[in-house]
């Protein structure tokens, strides 16, 4: 019975874990680093560990200490829990039946406390910043990300936010209302409210996180995975998400591979990336057999009913996202607007899980799919609803 608490306590006294960060094109190593989100050669780097030293602690209520040795921290207390995690992975028995699957496994991220997965990414982001010593930072997104940053900020040692937000996407930005978190609204879309953030971080000195290139956010991110991986009773066939840089996945991904070296999944799941038709530039490339977007993929100020998606230009991401799916047998989907409203209210009324249009967008993929045949019904799914109803109007 001690024996937990023993590996617990040899864990906190332990030396700092040493994080290196190894870049994806070149393979060179160096030791991580915040403020250095790409190599020399342009390639992204990610975090490595020592896998065969790396254990989970079951016994460790956040996320952050039960997968500490998958994550860029050196210090166990570095740690920070915000409400993020221990959601729920459900085997959707009446859903899977309609759809025709047999094991199709619902990870409820809408159970989080902002009620979508960027906690995770919040949580990790934070934790990692604040270890490094950085006291404020510039960030973007189109709403959940910077809720979930304007939520965990609270928890750090006086860290500051400065969010740039599209005026689109204004009223998407919750939990706000706090001194160190300020917000600049620009009268743009998502990506170029981006740009702005950059221009004022360059302006002011300041850190400005990077989005899909920081790291620390793909690896937040992951956690939503290793927690359903160890829930589902067998190693999941197919892996499903909605995408709008496509870094949840990435993170699921790199997840995947680390807990196949760990011996804790048996193989690679196929993994299918989900957008909305309205605004799916991934999926046209991809159609098209481009391994870049190009102009014509391009959109501006897009609009669809799931506005956490609504990111026009994937340029910088895409080709991550097309070697993964290429890489591992999945694909990209795009759902219309009749298939994501159905799958919300199919997810509401079979399983009593109120998502987002996002969310919905995931399983709507995840139906396209079987109806194809692409999943066949014995295969184990696991469809990631990645964000839930928020406060106010049904937004997606
Ligand atoms: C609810 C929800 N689902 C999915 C995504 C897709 O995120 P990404 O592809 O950047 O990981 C987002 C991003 O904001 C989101 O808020
Ligand atoms: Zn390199």
């Amino acid at each position: 019975m001690t024996r937990p608490l023993q590996q617990k306590a040899a864990a906190r006294g332990a030396d700092r874990k040493d994080v290196r960060a190894v870049c994806v094109r070149c393979g060179r190593g160096r030791p991580y680093a915040v403020v250095e989100p790409r190599c020399d050669c342009g390639g992204l780097l990610d975090p490595e560990y020592d896998l065969s030293r790396a254990v989970i602690r079951d016994d460790e209520a956040a996320p952050g200490a039960r997968y500490f040795d998958l994550l860029p921290l050196q210090r166990p207390e570095s740690v920070l829990h915000i409400g993020d995690g221990n959601t729920p992975c459900v085997h959707a028995r009446t859903l899977g039946a309609r759809l025709g699957l047999d094991r199709l496994y619902l990870k409820d991220e809408t159970r989080n406390a902002t009620r979508t997965t960027k906690d995770r990414m919040a949580a990790c982001v934070l934790a990692v910043f604040q270890e490094r010593g950085v006291e404020e930072f510039v960030a973007s997104s189109t709403g959940n990300s910077s809720s979930s940053f304007a939520w965990g900020l609270p928890y750090t040692r006086g860290m500051k936010v400065q969010l740039f937000a599209g005026r689109d996407f204004v009223d998407r930005h919750q939990y706000t209302d706090h001194p160190r978190v300020e917000l600049h609204v620009i009268d743009d879309d998502f990506v170029g409210a981006a740009k702005a953030g950059r221009a004022y971080a360059d302006e002011h000195g300041l850190l400005f996180e990077g989005g899909f290139f920081n790291s620390a956010r793909r690896e937040g991110l992951k956690l939503a995975y290793l927690e359903a991986y160890d829930q589902m009773p067998q190693d999941p066939a197919v892996v499903v998400q909605a995408i709008s840089s496509g870094m949840g996945v990435y993170g699921a991904h790199k997840g995947a591979r680390e807990y196949m070296a760990m011996g804790r999944l048996r193989s690679m799941p196929r993994f299918v990336c989900v957008q909305q038709s309205s605004c799916a530039p991934m999926w046209n490339a991809h159609q098209e057999g481009s391994d870049h977007i190009r102009p014509h993929h391009v959109l501006h100020r897009p609009q669809g009913l799931a506005k956490a998606i609504l990111r026009g230009d994937p340029t910088n991401t895409y080709p991550f996202m097309r070697a993964i799916t290429t890489g591992t047998g999945g694909g990209f989907a795009a759902v219309s607007d009749i298939e994501m409203t159905e799958s919300r209210h199919w997810l509401a009324q079979d399983e009593g899980i109120d998502v987002c249009f996002a969310g919905a967008a995931a399983l709507a993929g995840a139906a396209q799919l079987a109806r194809s045949g692409a999943i066949r019904r014995e295969e184990p799914v696991l469809v990631n609803l990645t964000g839930g109803e928020r406060i106010g109007p049904a937004d997606g």
